[in-house]
């Protein structure tokens, strides 16, 4: 007579239980960064309309967060902090983790060439959403090196009494300006092709919301 220790012997091997494609703590800082990044963005285009910095360029106020200037600024300082502690949490489990270098990496320009020529070709393998390639892991490291310094410009514009040598490193008050208005270009630009790159792989999107 089977025993249910007998049973268990002639049950099928379990499968080894597969980790999460992205830890659940990269999802979640992901998407309050997402969040925090957009509002910053469209509350800062209503700054912007208040005092252009070029006369000749303004955004379209129904694009723009905030209503009046008094409110944008609101919602631009309110999502400043999620968008600074929220990243020091991204920065901080990533480097003491390791999974900075082991995702980002090591990163050649050969690399880069080759991997945005098969893209160019539609060569490029999506079946492995584990590994970035090269492509990925420099756009990726940009945009974090660039919301470095979108924070560290937005500060010296914010406190430029308080901080002089950072208002001095980004070439003066007005300078800081233009710098912030760059850095947030820049971003905008990661943004557009961010999202048309996920659109072209739709289970990256399932992966960064699951983790599967
Ligand atoms: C300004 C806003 C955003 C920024 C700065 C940003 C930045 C990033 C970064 C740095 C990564 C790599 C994360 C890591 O592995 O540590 C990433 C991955 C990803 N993001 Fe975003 N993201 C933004 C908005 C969005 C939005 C709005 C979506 C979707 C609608 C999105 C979808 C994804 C997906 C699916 C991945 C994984 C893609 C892959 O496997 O290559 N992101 N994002």
């Amino acid at each position: 007579m089977a025993t249910p220790h007998a049973l268990r012997d002639n049950a099928p091997p379990a499968m080894p239980k597969q980790s999460a494609i992205h830890p659940l703590w990269v999802r979640v800082t992901h998407w309050l960064n997402a969040l925090a990044a957009i509002v910053m963005m469209l509350s800062g285009w209503r700054i912007y309309d208040a005092s252009p910095i070029f006369p000749a360029f303004s955004f379209p106020t129904a694009i723009t967060l905030g209503g009046w200037l008094g409110g944008a600024l609101q919602w631009h300082f309110a999502a400043m902090w999620l968008l600074v502690f929220n990243g020091l949490v991204y920065l901080a489990l990533n480097l003491a983790s390791g999974r900075l270098v082991r995702k980002f990496l090591p990163l050649t320009p050969r690399a880069v060439l080759r991997d945005f020529v098969a893209a160019l070709r539609g060569q490029l393998s999506h079946a492995d959403l584990r590994s970035y390639n090269a492509v990925q892991k420099l756009a990726y490291l940009f945009v974090i090196g660039d919301l470095i310094v979108l924070v560290l410009s937005g500060l010296a514009i914010w406190k430029s009494v308080q901080f002089p040598l950072l208002r001095e490193l980004m070439g003066g008050y007005d300078n800081a300006r233009v710098v912030h208005f760059t850095a947030m270009s820049l971003l905008a630009a990661f943004l557009a092709v961010h999202l048309a790159m996920v659109a072209l792989v739709p289970r990256s999107l399932l992966a960064m919301l699951r983790g599967r």
